[in-house]
């Protein structure tokens, strides 16, 4: 078919209708010529036809009202507390806006959406009974997803942790699991009608490393200790609640951050500590959720956290695993605290995000087939993958053709590896519109759509049109 494309010297046939090219690029994904005049096609991608294409938001990013119907503080509120450069309000205005943002998920034609509920709309308060206003924003927003013909994705905490939680200890407790599953539970019996994909935590190792370990985030505690704490029971917490949830018909997973993990020289010490960044970021976390247990290095120190069976509870509890991947990670030996966010290097010389992460699509194709190879291919979902860059907003259409290639390389990796048997299910955009980005606020932009703040107005990038298409082509 792609030969019928080209003329006998590989250029596009003047003749060929732009129609016809335009349909037929974007099932190639669109690479375009040196003169940029035309597009031409790459290689064909083919995607199996239950793909699930989507796009990743969260509550706490892009909701703002943060007073609105009763809502109690998060653990990432309080920007006096230094936790970031802006207060997440207005974030995107999304809890008055989310008309909107549904027309807009039905336009990019996506087939699911993922979004987060924000627990702190629920149970704002210690021993407080549930707070049924905030329940019923997701209770109308589920139902405006679905009305749109696309699939909700929910996630069940995204990074949110109600301060209430925090200030009884939060994932340094046991029984922290036990205040999860109430509340997970609470929303699964309202929503669990209709929704059918269901991811406990997002990015618990990030949590338990930035939060508990490196200190650099809320709850910004530094401490060895609670880092193992809040590993086990975040795991822990994934796999009762995928035990749960089992049923036919659903799928039930964690996400997790992931990214290559290479030492910043040949140095043996920057190797080691490549090593046991690896060993605490993802095989404390892969080992029990896939393999049943912790990594050998860690067995000594982790044994006093286990109750009998906690470890078969974890284990193969998840349908799949969801995987957020951005780049790779550059580690060197770093004498202070071993955790400490002091030893990750920024590599010097490569291309990089406006998040300074090093643009690197075949990392992907690096843990796509780790998890293949090492961890017997469970079902994997790309549950966050963008980039956030400097954007001319004068123009009528945001020209965003940084995100597109990063987005477009990505996705050829990820085809790539399909092709070579990783067990991937779908692929999801960091994010739909541009929204409060954590200890970055408002500066670093990731959407598919502008978002002016003070405004709440929205125009879709090129980006937007192009994910479109590459969706629409692949599910024709
Ligand atoms: C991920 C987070 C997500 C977003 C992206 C850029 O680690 O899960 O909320 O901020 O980074």
């Amino acid at each position: 078919m792609l030969s019928s494309l080209f003329s006998a010297d590989g250029t596009v046939s003047p003749s060929m209708r732009r129609r016809e090219l335009m349909k037929s690029a974007a099932a190639g994904l669109l690479v375009t010529t040196a003169s940029d005049a035309a597009p031409i096609l790459s290689t064909e991608l083919k995607f199996p036809t239950d793909f699930a294409w989507g796009v990743s938001t969260s509550a706490l990013q892009i909701e703002g009202s943060l007073a609105a119907d009763g809502r109690g503080p998060s653990i990432w509120d309080n920007v006096n507390g230094g936790v970031s450069r802006s207060p997440p309000e207005p974030a995107a205005s999304h809890y008055r806006l989310w008309h909107e943002d549904i027309r807009l998920l039905q336009m990019l034609g996506v087939s699911a959406y993922r979004y987060s509920i924000a627990w702190p709309r629920l149970f704002p308060k210690a021993s407080a009974p549930l707070n049924e206003a905030g329940l019923a924003f997701y209770d109308r927003l589920t139902d405006a997803v679905l009305s749109v013909g696309v699939e909700p994705w929910v996630c069940l905490h995204h990074w949110d942790l109600p301060e209430w939680v925090q200030q009884q200890g939060g994932w340094i407790r046991r029984d922290t699991v036990e205040r999860f599953l109430e509340y997970a539970r609470t929303v699964v019996r309202r929503l669990g009608d209709r929704v059918r994909h269901w991811i406990p935590l997002n990015e618990p190792n990030i949590v338990a490393y930035a939060g508990y370990g490196a200190g650099v985030w809320p709850p910004k505690l530094m401490n060895e200790e609670f880092f193992f704490d809040a590993v086990h029971h975040q795991n822990l917490a994934i796999g009762r609640l995928c035990r749960e949830l089992r049923q036919p018909g659903w799928q039930v997973g964690p996400v997790l951050a992931f990214g290559p993990i290479r030492p910043a020289s040949g140095d043996a010490r920057d190797v080691a500590a490549a090593e046991l960044q690896r060993l605490v970021l993802e095989d404390a976390f892969l080992g029990p959720i896939l393999l049943g247990h912790y990594p050998e290095a860690l067995k000594i120190r982790m044994a006093p956290l286990l109750a009998d069976g906690d470890l078969g509870t974890i284990h193969r509890a998840a349908d799949f695993i969801g995987i957020n991947y951005y780049g790779p990670m550059y580690r060197r030996a770093w004498p202070g605290a071993p955790f400490s966010n002091d030893g990750n290097v920024k590599l010097e010389g490569s291309p990089v995000t406006d998040g300074k992460i090093v643009i690197d699509p075949e990392g992907l194709g690096d843990i796509l087939r780790l998890l293949r190879d090492h961890y017997d291919n469970p079902p994997v979902v790309i549950t966050e993958n963008g980039a956030a860059f400097d954007e001319n907003v004068q123009d009528a259409q945001i020209q965003d053709q940084n995100r597109i290639a990063y987005l477009r390389a990505h996705l050829q990796v990820a085809n790539r590896e399909l092709s070579t048997g990783s067990n991937l299910r779908g692929y999801f955009v960091w994010t739909l519109l541009d929204d409060w980005e954590w200890t970055s606020g408002y500066d670093l932009k990731y959407g598919l759509v502008h978002v002016n703040f003070e405004t709440g107005d929205r125009r879709p990038k090129s980006s937007f049109d192009w994910y479109s298409s590459i969706i629409r082509s692949a599910r024709d």
